[in-house]
């Protein structure tokens, strides 16, 4: 331990030393981040140019965090009039490539996961004496509502301040924009003064211009200038309760979150882990979290407690109505949650599935919440087992959603049983805001809408996903396909609803004033994002051809589309003869790593 962490400082002081020295030597003379928004499809392109300030050469560092959920989609930099593209390969392929670089002793650069929403691409090149290079990176993402708003989050760390120092926001949404709001570290303090939102019907514009000066003012800033993120939230106006259609180039997306209906009154279950590993903040955070969450439910909503360790405790064996009596019982019960013990995932999950299914659910909704810190360890620990038992026992009947709390679950496990019964697995962070995290979670899912959701579109042809179990308030349903036939007049959709036609819209697919041209083929790049993700995430579901086949087809979209996704790898080859770097996207919940070349 103690070698360790005098390695540790030694690695620290190492890393200081040759920030120090580049912040000497080097010279940012312009940043930019420009980020263009298409009914909630975004493209961000980071663009930053360095000046080698020394009289020989040396190695100069790109570094930005992304949002986990974009994909990078391109990555150029340009020296002494000569571009150097990345080109995105087959994963395998591009570490062929890198592994030969390596074994010739070449450094290779990766994207790591930085906490909860970023991941870091880094990497540096060579650049002569008194010679400048720029960096350019850009990243795509389908910004997706959560609790009635969407969110923009751009993360800006130049390492020094810089003279010339852009961020440009254009949003663009047909319906209108409801409302807009900038938030973040970089917009603490004097910088306040520096972002500027200007707005119009269906357009608005952010822009953030700090001064050399303004930008070691924020709250998280200092000498070294900027660091932190400008978090630009929004919503657009929904008059039409079928939904927004926006058509491009054979393209189609729609996007239904209507505000018409009222609320389905709720059974909801939750299965808590109070096994051992449990034990403290954790415990703690969850009982503090579960008090919030019994006072927000509904009168007309019905709730179960089971909590589980070996044995698997129930409240009370019926679901209860949330009356004002027996919310204070289940406070009294919630308060008196202690860990100890095993981990009994199938016995505790059977007996809410039970407890749930013995319920009448004639016009509500029903939702199992399973929260757990780590894998099975009593009972039935065989994994594939207890899918099978609860696929068996759910029978498609309601949603299971799954919370993993930390890092030592078996997220991969929690995330295909979610899937399989039609809900989400969400990570819990270990941290002081767990609680909220927790809290945020119930809320997404606190108000359904809608049940047994179908959409058809008689003119469209390789859809994304069509059917969801539950609509909850401040959430969003988004279909994207392409339209059979391109040059028909007119696009229907059709919301099914429980077996009912609720909603059905025709729109005219000619409309001009549809998407600008500059970006005419926004949605088709659309289309492939949320194709590849929801092929991605499918993964875990299926099993041989049907497997492979889906993984193909992710594959040849990711190549297609350029996407850095897990499946593929961007190569960059450098000036340097043959010096190559690969960057993958990390895996969720994936501790920091980093293949590194000899340098
Ligand atoms: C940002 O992007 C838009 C659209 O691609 C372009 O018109 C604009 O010039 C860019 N701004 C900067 C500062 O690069
Ligand atoms: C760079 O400048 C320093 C002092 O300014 C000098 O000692 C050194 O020889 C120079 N190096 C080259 C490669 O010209
Ligand atoms: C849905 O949420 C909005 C606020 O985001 C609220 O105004 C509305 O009343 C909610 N609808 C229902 C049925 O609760
Ligand atoms: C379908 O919905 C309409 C309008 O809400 C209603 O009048 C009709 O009875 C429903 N049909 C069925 C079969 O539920």
């Amino acid at each position: 331990m103690l070698i360790y962490s005098t390695v540790f400082s030694l690695y620290l002081y190492f890393c200081v030393l040759l920030m120090s020295q580049q912040k000497q030597n080097v010279d940012i003379y312009s940043f930019y981040i420009n980020s263009t928004v298409t009914s909630r499809y975004a493209t961000t392109v980071i663009t930053s140019r360095v000046a080698n300030t020394l009289n020989e050469s040396q190695g100069i560092q790109f570094e930005v965090k992304i949002p986990k959920n974009a994909f990078i989609s391109k990555f150029r930099m340009t020296i002494e009039g000569k571009t150097y593209d990345g080109v995105v390969k087959e994963k395998e392929e591009a570490q062929q490539q890198y592994n030969q670089a390596v074994s010739r002793g070449q450094s290779a650069g990766l994207v790591k996961s930085v906490g909860r929403t970023l991941e870091d691409f880094k990497t540096s090149v060579t650049v002569a004496a008194f010679s400048k290079v720029t960096f350019e990176l850009t990243y795509e993402e389908l910004l997706k509502r959560r609790l009635g708003k969407y969110e923009l989050l751009i993360n800006a760390q130049p390492m020094q301040p810089v003279a010339d120092f852009k961020m440009d926001v254009h949003i663009q949404e047909k319906p209108g924009i409801s409302f807009l709001e900038v938030k973040g570290d970089l917009s603490t303090g004097d910088l306040t003064n520096a972002i500027k939102i200007t707005r119009a019907d269906k357009d608005a514009w952010v822009t953030f211009y700090p001064t050399r000066d303004q930008q070691t003012t924020c709250r998280s800033c200092g000498e070294n200038g900027l660091n932190g993120d400008l978090l630009i939230t929004y919503d657009v106006e929904r008059q039409n309760p079928q939904g927004e259609v926006v058509v491009s180039n054979g393209y189609f997306v729609h996007y239904f979150a209507p505000s018409d209906v009222s609320r389905i009154p709720k059974n909801v279950v939750f299965i808590i882990d109070r096994s051992g590993s449990m034990h403290g903040k954790k415990i703690d955070q969850t009982r503090l979290a579960l008090l919030r969450i019994l006072s927000d439910l509904d009168e007309d909503d019905h709730f179960g407690l089971i909590t589980f360790d070996s044995e698997v405790s129930l409240w009370k064996r019926e679901l209860l109505k949330a009356t004002e009596t027996n919310l204070e019982n289940a406070k009294s019960f919630v308060k008196e949650i202690r860990d100890r013990g095993a981990t009994d995932i199938n016995a505790a999950v059977l007996a809410g599935v039970d407890m749930i299914s013995r319920h009448p659910r004639e016009g509500t909704a029903s939702i199992l919440i399973l929260l757990t810190d780590g894998d099975p360890t009593s009972g039935e620990t065989n994994i594939d087992k207890i899918m099978a038992n609860i696929k068996e026992a759910i029978g498609t009947k309601f949603p299971l959603y799954c919370l993993g709390f930390g890092y030592d679950v078996n997220f991969d496990f929690l995330t295909k049983m979610s899937l399989e019964n039609g809900g989400v697995a969400r990570r819990i962070y270990e941290d002081s805001d767990a609680d909220l995290q927790l809290q945020g979670f119930y809320d997404e899912v606190a108000v359904p809408l809608l049940s047994d959701i179908q959409l058809k579109y008689p003119g469209g042809t390789k859809l994304t996903k069509t059917s969801f179990s539950l609509y909850f308030n401040g959430s969003e349903i988004v279909v994207s396909g392409q339209i059979t036939d391109n040059s028909v007049e007119s696009f229907t959709t059709e919301v099914i609803k429980s077996s009912n036609v609720t909603y059905k819209d025709t729109i005219m697919t000619k409309d001009p004033r549809d998407v600008p041209p500059e970006n005419e083929d926004f949605m088709q790049r659309l289309w492939a994002y949320l194709t590849v993700k929801q092929l991605l995430e499918r993964q875990v579901l299926l099993k041989e051809q049907e497997k492979e086949d889906e993984k193909k087809e992710a594959l040849k979209l990711s190549l297609k589309y350029q996407f850095v996704t897990p499946l593929t790898s961007m190569v960059v080859t450098k000036p340097q003869e043959g010096e190559v770097e690969v960057a993958d996207k990390p895996k969720e919940g994936e501790e920091p790593s980093r293949h590194q070349g000899k340098n």
